[in-house]
């Protein structure tokens, strides 16, 4: 019965992860890697450089339930400009999975 109840606290634990974006958001680890991988060179928080602010991003998307594949999708691969600007994304191809949901989740849950 053991086992059981260990599997049963396993998928309570998976559920409290995929939980509310808010809930899994690690704002340090976002501000160490945007800072690293340049996104603030485009990207103010508050404030449009070459691309949108990061919080104008986040309230455009907050709501949306295909936010996190497309803007995960856009970090990937970049964009070709349009829709905020006349500028592109530059794509960040070699950038792993974990570290596009740390950017994501921390993005959309500016509000
Ligand atoms: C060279 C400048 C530049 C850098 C560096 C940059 N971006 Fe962008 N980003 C842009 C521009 C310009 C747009 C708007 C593109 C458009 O209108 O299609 C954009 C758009 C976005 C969007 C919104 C996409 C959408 O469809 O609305 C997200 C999310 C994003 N960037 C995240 C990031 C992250 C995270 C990083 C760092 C890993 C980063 N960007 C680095 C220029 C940049």
């Amino acid at each position: 019965m053991k086992s059981q109840w260990n599997g049963i606290a396993a998928v309570a634990m998976a559920l409290m992860f995929a939980g509310p974006v808010d809930a899994a958001v690690d704002a340090a680890a976002f501000k160490a890697l945007a800072k690293k991988k340049g996104c603030f060179n485009c990207h103010g928080m508050d404030r449009p450089i070459l691309g949108p602010s990061l919080r104008d991003i986040g309230r455009k998307y907050g709501s949306d339930a295909g936010a996190q594949a497309r803007l995960a999708g856009i970090i990937k691969n970049g964009s070709k400009g349009g829709v905020w600007g006349k500028d592109a994304m530059p794509a960040y191809a070699r950038l792993g999975d974990e570290d596009i949901k740390t950017l994501v989740q921390f993005i959309l849950s500016l509000k």
